[in-house]
């Protein structure tokens, strides 16, 4: 049985006051639910002075981004081990905002996913389509690329999760329906099981991620293959964030 893990991908928004707010109520209004895994990525220089909130919540503390190398001349960079003294748990890796507006791409970010399970971060690794791609049916070919080009052999399965996000889906408020999430997800699973095995495929999770809010959450994390949300701007606001959460509860 697969534990549905929702991560707020806060990108580059709110303060300390708000974030602070914010993770307290999360924290305060889900303190209950047992069998939902959850998880901020706030902005790097927001992860230290949040550490304190979170210590003794099930929240889990996470990062956006990190570099390869664990230290030396990358002006701007932050590494894996800054990450792990910082008190982070796991690490978004190869959002569509990374691959499109800061040119990452496949073999870069095999080396970040190396690198981050290496040092004990447990890794969210991000996938998807564009628009454009899916109009031109070339869906599966591109996740399967995508994972191919990252998920080498040797890597340590189990701290991997997949967030499949659509990219003509993120933060445009059009989500993929549940029936283009499932399949999508599917087609992701049956390459993890030809990659890692059965086992694997069978316990790795796959978030869905792409204007996930309270309204409909509930459709897509009822599909079987749909084990959490990655989401963007309804992780923001708390009453959506926790919403979100709520809806992750398995039956
Ligand atoms: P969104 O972003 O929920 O605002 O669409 C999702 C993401 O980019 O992870």
């Amino acid at each position: 049985m697969r534990r549905p893990f929702v991560v707020g991908n806060w990108k580059m928004n709110l303060n300390l006051a708000d974030a602070k707010n914010l993770v307290r109520r999360l924290d305060h209004e889900t303190v209950g639910i047992h069998n939902v895994d959850r998880g901020v990525a706030p902005p790097a220089l927001l992860i230290i002075p949040l550490r304190p909130e979170l210590q003794d919540t099930r929240i889990l503390l996470g990062a956006q981004n990190m570099y390869h190398e664990p230290k030396g001349a990358f002006t701007g960079e932050i590494s894996g081990p800054m990450l792990v003294d910082a008190g982070c748990q796991f690490v978004i890796i190869g959002h569509s905002e990374r691959r499109q507006h800061f040119g990452e791409d496949g073999p870069l970010l095999q080396k970040k996913v190396k690198a981050a399970l290496d040092i004990g971060l447990d890794v969210i690794y991000c996938i998807g389509e564009t628009l454009q791609q899916r109009d031109g049916g070339e869906t599966n070919g591109i996740l399967v690329r995508q994972l191919h080009e990252v998920l080498i052999d040797g890597l340590d399965w189990k701290r991997i999760t997949i967030a499949y996000e659509p990219v003509w889906a993120i933060g445009t408020g059009r989500n993929a329906t549940q029936d283009q999430a499932q399949e999508a997800h599917q087609h992701i699973r049956l390459w993890l099981k030809n990659k890692y095995g059965p086992d694997a495929a069978s316990q790795m999770r796959i978030q869905y991620g792409g204007s996930v809010k309270a309204s409909n959450a509930k459709e897509l994390m009822n599909m079987p293959d749909i084990d959490g949300a990655l989401v963007g701007g309804a992780s923001l606001v708390a009453d959506e964030f926790i919403a979100i959460v709520r809806a992750a509860i398995p039956k």
